[in-house]
């Protein structure tokens, strides 16, 4: 397939101390700040006497991070009604993502601070965050500039609160580098960074008309947005459930070529075989499980160890997640933040309870008592047939295998119906060979961490419950959000 020239975004390198220094000076005039969200629209005037909420932090509920006015009834209607194609030639939408790239970065200290105090990212995971960001602006408007085919209309774009940055400007960037009008609704939990998003997008010189904001609860702006004849397709990420709902509604209000694009959940495995090298597999395990406080669609939930290394395996394992800090994301000491909210919260932990009730839960870091926090844990199972549901959470499922049973295994983890993300470590290569050929999922990961995909080089995405493609960051993404046309003409 052929891969398109990229260019990533520079990062910031925290190892280094000056970079380091520069990062903490920066985001520190945030460290108090208040932020607003509100409906963004074309006409420039939301409804008034809509309902204002606080946004808090997840790691502090007492740190009221800012403030967020509800769309109401009459701002989805107007903003429908007002949104319009972004008709300028692709080279001009090009340029425009580009230079929102650019502000995004000349902002990073903003984003840092905003993305530690609403969604209790990291400062690994905030720079991650921003990195990916920036990428899709930069990759999605390279790919805009490439296709003839014309834009299909407005699209809704609905994001989730796990990456309120980076999917919020991915699936915004590529309908606008196609020229689309987009309603863009963010998670509940997430308003103020897409907010401060779109304010630097309509600064780099995307009309509003085409980029609209509608934050609200999902089911009733979401649903607005996902059931109206007006709009030409919708960009989803955020859980199976909700995508299947979406479907529904699109095929009962909407014109049946209108295209659901979803990006939803996954049970996601890993096999690590005898052979694998313990050290590297551990390293890459602690990060695939934990990191992001394991709310991330691409975690590992499921480890299958080969039997004759477990005892041992399982040793280093809990060895390096002691190790781990948990705690407020804003220090660079922590490794583990907290769980976005008080639902969250309360889903997971009922979770360790019932496997702690039938002797299950194997080991548990000791959890903060202030704050959403969870401590990271490991909870024996027979495989993933006994895994319920995706827990989005620090939580790892842990269950052996005896050699030759590998494709059993794999039988088993595709017959969940999801298919997100797969990680194997071994040294054998026929191995590689046999997982390759069976296992059914999107992103395959051999040898390494199974999260954090590059835009460009690791294009994203799952099959069968877990989304229908095309892949994020990848070349066939942008092509999808038009409408595909072909010109036969004779002299
Ligand atoms: P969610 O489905 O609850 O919410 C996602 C978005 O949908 C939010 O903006 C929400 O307001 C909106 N929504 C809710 N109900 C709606 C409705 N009836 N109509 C229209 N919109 C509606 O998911 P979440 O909890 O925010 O995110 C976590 C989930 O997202 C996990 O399952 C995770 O695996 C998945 N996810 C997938 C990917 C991927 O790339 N595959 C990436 C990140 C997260
Ligand atoms: N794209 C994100 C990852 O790979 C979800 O972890």
């Amino acid at each position: 397939l052929f891969q398109p020239e990229r260019e990533n975004s520079r990062g910031w390198d925290l190892t280094a101390v000056d970079a380091l220094a520069e990062f903490d000076a920066g985001r520190a005039a945030f460290r108090d700040a208040k932020w607003r969200s509100e409906p963004i629209l074309a006409t420039e005037e939301a409804a008034e006497g809509a309902e204002v909420l606080p946004v808090t932090n997840p790691a502090d509920p007492s740190d009221v991070v800012g403030e967020v006015m509800m769309s109401s009834e009459a701002d989805v209607e107007n903003a429908i009604a007002h949104a319009r194609r972004w008709q300028a030639p692709a080279s001009t939408r090009g340029t425009a993502l580009r230079r929102a790239a650019d502000l995004f970065e000349e902002n990073a200290h903003e984003f840092f601070a905003l993305t530690a105090r609403e969604a209790g990212k990291t400062p690994k995971d905030a720079v991650a965050e921003l990195r990916e960001a920036v990428d899709f602006l930069r990759y999605y408007a390279a790919r805009g500039e490439e296709l003839k085919d014309p834009a299909r209309g407005t699209f809704a774009c609905i994001s989730p609160w796990n990456f309120p940055l980076a999917i919020f400007t991915g699936q915004v960037a590529a309908a606008l580098a196609a020229g689309n009008a987009v309603l863009a609704k963010p998670a509940e939990s997430t308003p103020l960074t897409a907010a401060l998003g779109v304010r630097l997008l309509h600064e780099a010189g995307v009309p509003r008309d085409a980029l609209q904001l509608l934050p609200g609860a999902g089911k009733v702006v979401g649903a607005a947005i996902t059931s109206d004849p007006r709009i030409a397709g919708v960009c989803f990420t955020g859980s199976t459930e909700t995508a299947i709902g979406i479907d529904r509604a699109m095929a009962a209000n909407m014109d049946p070529t209108a295209p659901l694009i979803a990006e939803t959940g996954g049970l996601n495995a890993m096999i690590v075989d005898s052979t694998a090298l313990p050290e590297q597999a551990v390293r890459d395990i602690v990060n695939s499980a934990f990191q992001s406080a394991g709310q991330r669609c691409s975690a590992l939930r499921m480890l299958y160890l080969q039997e004759d290394i477990a005892e041992h395996f399982l040793e280093m394992l809990k060895g390096a997640a002691e190790e781990m800090g948990i705690g407020d994301p804003w220090s660079h000491a922590t490794d583990v933040g907290p769980v976005i909210d008080a639902r969250a919260e309360k889903g997971i932990v009922e979770h360790l309870e019932k496997a702690k009730r039938e002797g299950r839960l194997m080991w548990q870091l000791d959890t903060p008592a202030k704050g959403h926090f969870i401590g990271p844990a490991l909870i024996k199972l027979g495989g993933i047939e006994d895994l319920e549901r995706e827990i989005f959470g620090p939580v790892l499922h842990v269950a052996t295998f005896k050699a030759g049973e590998i494709d059993a295994v794999i039988d088993a983890v595709n017959a969940t119906g999801y298919g997100l993300t797969f990680g194997l470590h071994t040294r054998i290569d026929e191995r590689v060979e046999q997982v390759t050929q069976r296992v059914e999922v999107g992103n395959l990961y051999v040898n390494r961490n199974q999260i954090g995909a590059i835009v460009g080089s690791q294009p994203f995405g799952g099959e069968g419950l877990s989304g229908t493609g095309p892949k994020a960051g990848g070349p066939r993404y942008v092509a999808r959000f038009t409408e595909p046309m072909r010109i036969a003409s004779l002299p």
